[in-house]
């Protein structure tokens, strides 16, 4: 990765990352559930080992598994909410429908730097998520405003 801005970008995703983690903690404090142990140990490893692994296999796999991650992110924050919704809780809608709203912009900036690589389509086909395929669905284009995105996500 040479270019200027595409590390600018990149890093600015990494710090919406660390927002959004300081987002959900809030929200887990706030129902005093407590942080899993084992997740933080084992995503530190995983994050270790891709973010290593990154000097010797290129970019368009950590790229194109970011943009699948990313994408599975997305229904997270919106089923979230309409989990919250069921239990007549609707004070943290702005949170997570701006953090799905983020996810999706993630995926989108990843899949863009992909779309025209030939390997794509052969990935796309082995897992699932590309130009054609997508764990959610938002469309950045044409978003539902925070009062009807409970359309989101149902399947
Ligand atoms: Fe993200």
């Amino acid at each position: 990765m040479k270019d200027k801005v595409e590390k600018a970008a990149i890093k600015q995703i990494e710090l919406d990352e660390w927002n959004h983690r300081k987002e959900v903690l809030e929200i887990m404090r706030q129902y005093s559930i407590p942080v899993s142990k084992y997740y933080e140990f084992r995503f530190h490893i995983v994050g270790k080992i891709i973010s290593y692994s990154c000097y010797i296999i290129g970019w368009f796999m950590p790229y194109y598994f970011a943009g699948r991650l990313e994408s599975g992110n997305v229904c997270e924050y919106f089923r979230m909410m309409q989990y919250f919704h069921e239990l007549g809780i609707i004070e943290h809608n702005q949170t997570l429908y701006e953090m799905g709203i983020k996810e999706k912009e993630h995926e989108i900036y990843f899949l863009g730097k992909i779309k025209n690589r030939k390997l794509l389509p052969v990935f796309e086909k082995i897992f699932s998520w590309g130009a054609t395929k997508s764990f959610n669905d938002i469309d950045l284009e044409k978003k539902y405003p925070i009062e009807e995105s409970k359309v989101y996500c149902k399947k």
